[in-house]
């Protein structure tokens, strides 16, 4: 569908009170995928650029990076020591269907000496100040910034120095599955006492630790702020966490980063890594489709017990319906990686053209139309009519192929006679699996003979 500016703008919305020209966009990838020394900030902002041209509504600047030399210094005296030794570093990606694992170097992780990271934050502020001068006005910049250790100081520094820049939102990355990955992991959990490294997930999962950095960080800065949340926080907890964020002062929650996660080892080959030119299987990020029923629990499960924060949606959402689903689930805007790895920028695209066809069709005039519509029809268990007794299966003849999988599985109701399919109907409670499972599509769920 060709549509021009003019027809782009009902799809403006916003994001913690700022504006947002489209509810799409990239979710923060810390740098390109390149060899990092080879990134500039013109490559980066070039990337950045063109999901902005292909729809995206907001750009994410990952991996904005500011520790004081002095503060580090005086940290690493507080924490708890840390091998630095060993300083791995690598990127490897590999695909299962619905799941994405990508492993990562814990080296990543590690707090780069002084001088690396003002060399960083230098490139940074490039990338912002290219970006600022090249987008456009209602496509806000969102920095992701993470703190080291518990300490709510090095989130302060960096989120100060980064709001210098120009940026029009903070998000804190508290939930960096790559920080769950490194040696030593568990302990410093289970001790809550971390090294000096980007802990993420690790420290977040301690609420109190994680509600004092963004208390901290919404004091020192005037931007708003929001708080990315991980796939392992699980649900009811999510819920405390987030309101626990929200208690603190931060505007919006991203429903989640990777989930920690490991391949499958070669059953052919003596459990051997499936990585190639890798020798062993280490623990690693996971992503996609697959996490999409978890990012809608989380987005409903905070719009309904959390109320009074926006969401980024994100995980797993692969398809231009799959963002007006979390949208009417209460969600503000979608963000992706993978779908973008796996469809390009074109799905940016697909789903500008969606949004404004479906909206055209169903007579929504803004976005705000149609957000959280989904929420109303949330309800305990109990309280939700399931027809029961008033309806059951139903085999078309002419689709059944007669290929017994119905019998075949722990259903009681379905039986084979004369070549077909068929359904007691005093047995069948009406719940739908076959309609679910039937290889051939031959079930549906009728209304009971009165
Ligand atoms: C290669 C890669 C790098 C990522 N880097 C970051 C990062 O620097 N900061 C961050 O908050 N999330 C990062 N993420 C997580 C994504 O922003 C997103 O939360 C996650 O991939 C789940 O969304 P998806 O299922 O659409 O991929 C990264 C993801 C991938 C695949």
């Amino acid at each position: 569908m060709a549509y021009t500016d003019k027809d782009i703008e009902k799809l403006q919305t916003t994001l913690a009170g700022v504006k947002v020209r489209t509810p799409v966009g990239v979710a923060a990838v810390n740098m390109p995928l390149a060899n990092k020394e080879c990134v500039t900030p013109e490559s980066h902002a070039d990337v950045l650029l063109k999901h902005v041209e292909a729809g995206a509504g907001f750009i994410c600047v990952p991996g904005c990076d500011y520790y004081p030399p002095e503060m580090i210094t005086r940290l690493r005296k507080q924490s708890r020591t840390r091998d630095t030794s060993a300083r791995v570093k690598g990127l490897r990606f590999m695909g299962d269907p619905g799941v994405m694992y990508h492993a990562s170097g814990g080296g990543a992780m590690q707090i780069e000496p002084e001088e690396s990271t003002a060399t960083f934050l230098d490139k940074v502020v490039k990338l912002i100040a290219i970006l600022r001068k090249k987008k456009p006005e209602n496509v806000p910049l969102i920095a992701s910034i993470q703190p080291i250790g518990a300490f709510p100081e090095s989130a302060v520094a960096c989120a100060r120095k980064v709001e210098e820049q120009g940026v029009d939102i903070l998000e804190l990355n508290l939930s960096c599955g790559g920080t769950a990955i490194v040696g030593g992991a568990v302990d410093y959990y289970l001790e809550k006492d971390y090294p000096l490294l980007r802990v993420g997930l690790l420290m977040a999962e301690h609420i109190d630790l994680a509600q004092n950095i963004v208390r901290e960080v919404v004091k020192a800065v005037k931007v708003p702020v929001g708080v990315k949340l991980s796939p392992e926080m699980g649900f009811p907890r999510v819920v405390a966490i987030a309101r626990a964020m929200r208690d603190a002062g931060a505007k919006y929650v991203q429903s989640f980063n990777n989930a920690v996660a490991i391949a499958p080892p070669d059953i052919y080959n003596g459990g051997r890594p499936v990585w190639a030119f890798m020798d062993a299987n280490p623990l690693v990020e996971a992503h996609g489709s697959s996490y999409k029923a978890l990012c809608y629990k989380h987005v409903a499960g905070i719009s309904k017990f959390a109320p009074g924060l926006d969401i980024v949606a994100t995980g797993g959402l692969e398809k231009p319906e799959d963002v007006v689903e979390v949208m009417m689930l209460g969600a503000n805007v979608a963000a992706h990686v993978t779908g973008i790895l796996y469809y390009g920028r074109n799905l940016l695209r697909r789903e500008v053209a969606f949004l404004l066809k479906y909206m055209d069709e169903q007579g929504y005039q803004s976005i705000q139309d149609f957000q959280g519509l989904g929420l109303k029809y949330i309800k305990p268990a109990e309280t939700v009519d399931f027809s029961a007794g008033q309806v059951m299966a139903a085999v078309d003849p002419i689709k059944c192929q007669a290929c017994g999988h119905c019998v075949d599985h722990i259903c009681l109701a379905s039986y084979m006679e004369n070549g077909g399919a068929y359904v007691r109907q005093e047995v069948c409670q009406g719940c739908g699996v076959c309609v679910t499972t039937c290889p051939h599509r031959a079930r549906t769920l009728v209304a009971r003979p009165l």
